[in-house]
């Protein structure tokens, strides 16, 4: 390996490189690509473009999506990750150690997904896999959730019998204004539902419409659209339905497309990570990050996989 990693060295500084580890693992040629420090930043990701799989994760920056590029990237993918602000993509990056190539990528803005397509067209050529991650929850999520969970965890945890307090206490809860009622379809906002439709479902839309040349330059595209259980037409209730139709709409999306692209040897198919500890699962979660990913690098890595199911923890679960 290092004797491999100085030749490669060698000719690189001599600008003849032959790309001599053209054989070795995609996660051999990672570690070969990548200590070549101070090379033309083009050159360095052509080199490697050659022998390993590339993959674009949406929404890559935090949660599940951050922790799919960690363990993709581990395992030698050269992991293009999208985040709607630069720097926070940076950060992650290197809070976490790893060399990626950070993209600024809003799944809502058409100039911005033309963008990323350009640069992944131009530093790669074509695309393995497209993991569509990035998502909104409910504003009840983000707005309500940390408080109600601050309370009840505080309750469930310090107080005995906290858990059967919480019971007893939800009805009044219900009508403060703090803790109302989660909107239904009767009575959420439609701007609510627009702006989860955005970003849950026409943002993935318009992402495999744009990627969908590089995909078929690769000689086994995948698709990976990151939806959810709320999305699934047994469980769908009255609760959350921006989110959940947002989710259900993906996984039609998903099938549809499976039966467009199957001749072509495209493989689409959904995906649940379960509930995780994120900022939108919130700190009661029962999943941790690396749980919630393990799906998705499953389906991008998996040699033999199926096309238009829905997973969870690796198995098909029932639209
Ligand atoms: N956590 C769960 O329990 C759970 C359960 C089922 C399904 N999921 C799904 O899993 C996926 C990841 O969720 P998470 O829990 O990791 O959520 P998270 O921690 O809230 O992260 C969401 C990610 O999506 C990005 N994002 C939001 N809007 C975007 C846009 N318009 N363009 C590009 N990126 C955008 C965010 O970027 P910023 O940092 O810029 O906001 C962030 O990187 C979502 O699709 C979610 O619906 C999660």
């Amino acid at each position: 390996m290092q004797c491999l990693l100085s030749s490669l060295q060698q000719e690189h500084d001599g600008f003849s490189v032959q790309i001599s580890c053209s054989k070795q693992t995609s996660a051999d040629a990672y570690d070969i690509c990548h200590p070549l420090q101070g090379t033309d930043k083009d050159e360095e990701e052509n080199l490697c473009s050659l022998n390993m799989k590339s993959v674009l994760v949406t929404g890559g920056n935090r949660g599940i999506g951050l922790e799919i590029c960690r363990q993709l990237h581990a395992r030698g993918y050269q992991v293009i990750m999208g985040s709607r602000d630069i720097e926070s993509g940076h950060e992650a990056a290197a809070r976490l150690g790893i060399n990626v190539s950070v993209q600024q990528l809003d799944v809502t803005d058409p100039g911005s997904v033309q963008n990323a397509f350009e640069h992944v067209e131009r530093a790669y050529g074509s695309l393995d896999v497209l993991i569509n991650n990035a998502g909104l929850g409910s504003t009840f999520f983000s707005n309500q959730r940390p408080f109600v969970s601050g309370i009840s965890s505080f309750l469930k945890t310090k107080l005995p019998g906290g858990r059967q307090l919480i019971n007893i206490l939800k009805p009044v809860l219900r009508r403060t204004p703090i803790t109302q009622k989660i909107p239904g379809p009767s009575d959420i906002a439609l701007s609510e539902v627009r702006l989860l439709m955005e970003t849950n479902f026409y943002g993935p839309w318009n992402m495999i419409q744009s990627f969908l040349p590089l995909l078929r330059k690769s000689p086994g595209g995948r698709i990976i659209n990151m939806s959810s259980g709320m999305g699934e037409f047994a469980s769908l209730a009255g609760n959350y339905p921006a989110y959940r139709l947002s989710k259900a709409s993906l996984n039609s999306l998903t099938i549809m497309l499976a039966k467009e692209l199957e001749d072509e040897g495209i493989r689409i198919n959904a995906m649940c990570p379960g509930w995780v500890r994120t900022d939108m699962g919130g700190p009661d979660a029962p999943r941790s990050v690396e749980e919630g990913a393990d799906t998705a690098v499953w389906l991008a890595t998996e040699e033999e996989t199926p096309t238009g199911k829905f997973f969870r923890d690796r198995m098909i679960i029932d639209w």
